[in-house]
């Protein structure tokens, strides 16, 4: 069990913190149009995630064990139906898929601590960093090396179950990568492109908003807080009893939303001064950081500290990706942490082997539509499984929990805080999830359309 609240709060703040925030989030809104695109985000984050997060720590605390037997030993112990036990298996499923591209990522961003140590970047244009990110990816072996080495690493801490050990580090390295975002920040309101950036990020153009950046928006908002897998379900399970759920969560949800925006304001202004484009996909934290540092006084070193923060803070929430098939495997046979986590890690590590392939090799092999390897392994974990897995949580602790178990988990004491509950969890968040999966079927354009 987590030895405080603090220590919780920590761990959890370390699984929402990662590449989600700093890579993906401003990646993402950029393919997506800023404005528009950030709203039904935060909306989703407020509205459908913290229910959420709420339902799995509290489903997680109640059980006590990994996701998959939690589920089971509630649905056993008051007589609901064993098919709720799917939300522990697809959670797993989505970790699987999940954690085969973000060690791939996140060895990009381990390279990218040696190349802007060795001053490859002093000075650069927009251009050459385009040009320098464009030929590593371009290099599958490469790639596959520094793979490796994260998978390798995360193996390393979770067969050792040392999440404790990282305790200090994160108390250290999180606000440290919070005051280098700023550092960028600054850098970024001299550089003349503050206003046109968060005006980008902020201005509202629902013309250009199709229905398919809401379902990006809402897997966005699931995949940053870490909800909808059970991995945050998986670290419920070892919060003490006195630490009270709801305080803890709102403030996970704030600090992971707060370090998005500042990424999200600190990336867009650089792409602006600079004529880069601010929809080109992956490669955007790439290019646009490098060319920041590299502009900046002593920026060979404070770009180096930034990637490393920028990998510390993919490890910790690698750790909580593998968590609840890890837990799972250890109860039911017995086994040995690290040998599970050799196991599981080599498989994923293999699946991942098809993302590096996207950039380069395989670019052309689509799945389905235009979609590469990468690219449908990351939308269907994030924009399916993780909202579909958190639709059912939620509706798990709404409406199959016996009232009185969630009034006791949550300390509800009166009335009121009774209705919030319900209605968020009950019916705004479930709603929520529903109808955005309703706007991408139907398509944004033709709903509005009825209306009009
Ligand atoms: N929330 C993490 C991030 O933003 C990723 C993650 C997803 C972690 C799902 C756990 C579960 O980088």
């Amino acid at each position: 069990m987590w030895s405080s609240r603090w220590l919780f709060v920590l761990a959890a703040a370390g699984s929402a913190v990662g590449l989600g925030n700093i890579w993906k989030f401003p990646y993402i809104a950029g393919e997506n149009g800023g404005g528009a695109f950030v709203l039904v985000y935060l909306a989703c984050v407020a509205l459908v995630g913290v229910p959420i997060m709420l339902a799995e720590v509290l489903i997680g605390r109640e059980g006590r064990q990994s996701p998959i037997n939690t589920m089971r030993f509630l649905t056993q112990q008051h007589h609901r139906r064993p098919t709720w036990v799917l939300i522990g298996w697809m959670g797993v499923l989505a970790g699987f898929l999940i954690l085969s591209y973000y060690a791939v990522i996140a060895g990009w961003a381990i390279f990218y601590i040696l190349r802007m140590a060795d001053g490859t970047f002093d000075g650069v244009t927009g251009e050459y960093a385009n040009q320098a990110f464009n030929e590593f990816l371009a290099n599958p072996w490469q790639m596959v090396f520094w793979h490796t080495l994260f998978m390798g690493v995360t193996v390393f801490i979770v067969g050792r179950g040392v999440i404790r050990g990282l305790e200090s580090a994160i108390r250290w390295f999180m606000p440290l990568l919070f005051v280098l975002l700023l550092v960028l920040l600054g850098y970024g309101v001299t550089s003349g492109g503050f206003a046109q950036g968060v005006d980008f990020m902020f201005r509202f153009e629902w013309g250009s908003v199709t229905g398919e950046a809401f379902l990006v928006a809402m897997g966005q908002a699931f995949f940053t807080l870490s909800v909808g897998m059970g991995a945050i379900m998986a670290y419920g399970a070892y919060v003490p009893s006195s630490a009270s759920i709801t305080g803890t969560v709102v403030t996970i949800a704030a600090l992971d939303t707060v370090v998005a925006v500042a990424a999200g304001l600190a990336i867009f202004p650089i792409v602006f001064a600079n004529g880069l484009e601010p929809g080109q996909g992956p490669g955007l934290m790439f290019v646009t950081i490098p060319l920041a540092f590299g502009n900046l006084p002593l920026g060979a070193l404070f770009g180096a500290i930034f990637f490393l923060l920028v990998s510390f803070a993919a490890i910790t929430s690698a750790i909580s990706i593998t968590e609840p098939a890890l837990a799972y495997l250890v109860e039911e046979y017995n086994a040995k942490r690290s040998r599970v986590a050799i196991t599981l890690c080599s498989f994923c590590w293999l699946l991942g082997i098809g993302t590096v392939l996207s950039f380069n090799e395989w670019s052309d092999v689509h799945v389905v539509g235009d979609l590469t390897i990468f690219a449908f392994v990351d939308y269907v974990s994030q924009n399916i499984m993780l909202p579909l897995g958190g639709l059912f949580i939620v509706l798990f602790a709404a409406y199959a929990l016996p009232k009185a178990v969630v009034q006791s988990q949550l300390r509800l004491s009166n009335r009121a805080q009774e209705l919030i509950w319900r209605t968020l969890a009950g019916v705004v968040a479930p709603l929520g999830v529903l109808s955005v999966f309703l706007v991408t079927i139907v398509g944004f354009d033709r709903l509005k359309d009825w209306f009009s």
